[in-house]
């Protein structure tokens, strides 16, 4: 049997990706102030996905402070996308606007200010990827939008589906024919989604 590296999380956590001092910067805040930012793995797994699939229409739902959104931002820059993030929270919002400035990003990143489900309700264009890190009560409120919103063939993304408040969401989009779905719990420094999970979501109906 092949033999396996002794401490995986320790032995990965050598291999964080490197950051420019903005995402530093609000990395330090994040742990200052308590803001459940996704850190540099699944910043960097984020980035992956959105260039893998050639994302030039992305929704975020959960801006925070704009970290992932930085990541998001920069992954569409190649093919001129753009993206819209959503967050409830008017203090965050201009956090973030200034945050995406710093990085550049002003005139690809559009920050809007309410609740996502009542945000998504208005919209009617179509996206290429959507990841989702709101409230995770509100998650299942924001699936039939999801689904609604995301071309066939985008991806969802969502961010702590192993928490409680997200069981309702994972039962309807395990069940659903319009989806096909994979949990990813595996070793991912600094995020410790062994407790808190990630899941990637394929709209093929
Ligand atoms: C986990 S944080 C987002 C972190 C961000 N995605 C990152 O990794 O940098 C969740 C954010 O979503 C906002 N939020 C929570 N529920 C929301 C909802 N239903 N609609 C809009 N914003 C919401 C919160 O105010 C908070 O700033």
């Amino acid at each position: 049997m092949a033999a396996m590296i002794a401490d995986p999380e320790e032995y990965f956590r050598g291999f964080v990706p490197p950051r420019d001092e903005l995402l530093l910067e609000l990395e330090r805040e994040a742990l200052h102030e308590r803001i459940p930012i996704v850190g540099p793995v699944v910043g960097e797994l984020l980035y992956i996905l959105a260039r893998a699939v050639r994302a030039e229409r992305i929704l975020e739902l959960g801006t925070a402070t704009g970290y992932s959104t930085i990541y998001l931002g920069r992954a569409c820059q190649e093919h001129k996308g753009q993206v819209i993030s959503l967050e409830w929270d008017e203090g965050m919002a201009t956090r973030a606007r200034r945050n995406l400035a710093k990085a550049g990003l002003s005139d690809r990143v559009e920050v809007l200010v309410g609740s996502a489900a009542d945000l998504m309700a208005e919209m009617t264009q179509e996206f290429d990827l959507i990841f989702m890190d709101i409230d995770k009560e509100g998650y299942l409120a924001a699936l039939p939008y999801c689904q609604h919103l995301l071309k066939i063939g985008g991806l969802l993304f969502t961010d702590n589906v192993a928490f409680q408040g997200a069981a309702e969401f994972n039962r309807e989009i395990f069940s659903r024919t319009a989806w096909r779905v994979v949990p990813l719990l595996c070793w991912l420094p600094h995020h410790s989604p062994e407790k808190d999970g990630l899941s990637l979501a394929l709209r093929v109906l």
